[in-house]
């Protein structure tokens, strides 16, 4: 039986999946939910205490004694916002790192399994439409080039930080090696669910995505 409570869009980084789902779940009142904030979150917490990737029972420790939420696209970790640290260069690189991990996916897979048993969501992510929600009723697959999706990330980080020195070179470069990890780890890769819609938002604006998107919906 499909799951109608879950709207999968699954893609790279910076492919346009996060806001494609807000939209989404804006037109149609269900919950964004961002899965990637979540591997973000947990990923600061190690990073921030200094807890390797092969240091199983220190991040059992972290999963067991803190608490993170997400509330409206903001994160919270023991209830203080955490926003501003999802996005930094160093969970940047690490998070892959530590998405990879068979403790992190099974910790996320169950919170996320939970939560959409109270509410209807959009939820983006690497494996929502394969491995957490594989009946979901509705799962796309959001693409676009490298360079497209470098230099969105670039112009995004412009906005929030103008005064910066990052080069698009670079996110162009992380970004490869990101989707390498992602898309290449045993558990739960980055892959097109057999049944995903695809949608290759390269040379497409967001108004004709979305138009793209709801023919599907009617
Ligand atoms: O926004 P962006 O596409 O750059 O990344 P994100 O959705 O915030 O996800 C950050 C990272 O979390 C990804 O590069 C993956 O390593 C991991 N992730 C995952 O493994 N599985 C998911 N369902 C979502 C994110």
């Amino acid at each position: 039986m499909s799951n109608e409570q879950v709207i999968a869009i699954d893609g790279p980084a910076a492919s346009g999946k996060s806001t494609i789902a807000k939209i989404l779940a804006n037109k149609l009142s269900y919950t964004y939910l961002s899965s990637g904030l979540l591997y973000r979150a947990i990923t600061y917490m190690c990073y921030n205490h200094k807890i390797t990737k092969d240091h199983f029972e220190e991040i059992e420790k972290i999963l067991k004694t803190n608490k993170v939420t997400i509330n409206k696209g903001t994160v919270f970790i023991n209830d203080n916002d955490a926003n501003k640290f999802m996005y930094l260069p160093d969970v940047d690189k690490e998070v892959a790192g530590y998405s990879s991990l068979h403790i992190v996916r099974e910790h996320v897979k169950r919170k996320l399994r939970e939560i959409s048993k109270i509410e209807a969501i959009v939820m983006d992510g690497r494996d929502i439409g394969t491995v957490i929600f594989p009946n979901a009723k509705y799962k796309f697959f959001v693409t676009a080039s490298p360079e497209v999706r470098a230099k969105r990330r670039y112009l995004d980080f412009l906005k929030n930080t103008p005064n910066n020195d990052i080069k698009l070179e670079t996110i162009l470069q992380d970004l490869i090696i990101r989707d390498k990890i992602d898309s290449t780890r045993e558990l739960s890769p980055l892959q097109k669910a057999p049944d995903a819609i695809v949608i290759d938002t390269s040379e497409l604006t967001i108004e004709q995505t979305m138009e793209k998107i709801y023919n599907y919906f009617t």
